[in-house]
């Protein structure tokens, strides 16, 4: 990644607010225990993804629903601030913008509940309104913290049009068969891997064959994300282990989502998914050297600086 080029990433998903507190250690069932710095920031995957990609300087569209209330007013106005194109965020009149309950232990691993609200009310119909925003697109990005059945309407509609979708299948959920047949690119974590193929993934070797289940249920290509340890890359013909660079990691809540922004980014500058995937473990790894969600993505110049 070098100079800035304008790629259009059309960004399909979930907004939250994100109540974050840090902790020695995660609590038992019953217990009580003390937290602290309690952090409260935009987060929900997809517009963690979307502020990651604007970030790089994409020009990035953001489909999502949210509450008619603080939070989602807050949400429009930092969105509109990291330059996303808000035109297609609807406010749902009757639910809740989403709720994300995160606990950050002293080992920088994360706990998170979602409270879905508005979220789970983004519809096939608002897919529809907002056809003009996939034309425009290079790639879109889908997760699954919105209804399946909308992820899966969304996908189909962006394949019609001949747009490369990459669906970063999070939280970890089945997802329909027919639908990795319309996927440029699928990039679970290693939860989500093994969930989806039923492979356990304990080194490179079970990680590739999660990877070629996936491609032959017909996904184009696939990048496993392995956290600290990278990310395994498999195409139809070629397959890697792309190394993180070693950072000291203080929060790695969303360092997927950054992951999969800067990965879009990447891709619609026209590297290959290769060299794409060392940029986008790059970001992530600086991600995590950060608190927060949103918070933690970094820009264009922090990125080509490390
Ligand atoms: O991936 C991290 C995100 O998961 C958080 O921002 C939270 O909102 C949940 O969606």
């Amino acid at each position: 990644m070098t100079e800035q080029m304008l790629s259009s990433i059309l960004v399909i998903g979930s907004a939250n607010m994100d109540m974050v507190v840090q902790t020695e250690r995660f609590p038992s069932a019953g217990e009580t225990i003390l937290g602290r710095n309690l952090l409260v920031n935009s987060g929900g995957k997809g517009a963690n993804q979307a502020v990651a990609a604007a970030r790089l300087g994409a020009d990035v569209t953001f489909v999502c629903k949210v509450g008619d209330d603080g939070n989602g007013k807050n949400a429009i106005k930092h969105f509109k601030k990291e330059q996303i194109n808000t035109d297609y965020v609807f406010i749902d009149k009757f639910r809740p913008t989403g709720t994300a309950f995160i606990t950050v232990n002293k080992e920088a691993e994360n706990q998170i509940i979602v409270v879905a609200g508005a979220n789970d009310f983004l519809a096939k119909q608002d897919i529809d309104i907002a056809e003009q925003a996939i034309e425009k697109a290079d790639i879109v990005l889908i997760q699954l913290e919105i209804p399946v059945e909308t992820v899966e309407y969304a996908i189909q509609k962006a394949t019609e049009k001949g747009k490369k979708v990459i669906l970063n299948p999070a939280p970890a959920q089945q997802i329909p068969e027919n639908l990795y047949r319309n996927l440029f690119l699928i990039t679970p974590n290693l939860t989500e891997a093994e969930n989806l193929t039923g492979i356990k993934i304990t080194d490179l070797t079970t990680a590739k064959y999660a990877a070629i289940e996936l491609l032959c249920r017909g996904v184009q290509n696939v990048i496993i994300t392995l956290g600290a340890n990278g990310a395994y890359v498999q195409t139809t013909q070629q397959q890697a282990h792309i190394p993180a660079p070693k950072v000291n990691a203080l929060d790695t809540t969303a360092a997927g989502d950054v992951f999969n922004g800067a990965l879009a980014v990447a891709l619609t500058e026209g590297l290959d998914i290769f060299k794409a995937t060392a940029v986008a473990c790059k970001a992530a790894a600086i991600s995590t050297t950060k608190r927060g969600s949103q918070s933690s993505a970094p820009n264009r110049k922090e990125l080509m600086r490390s």
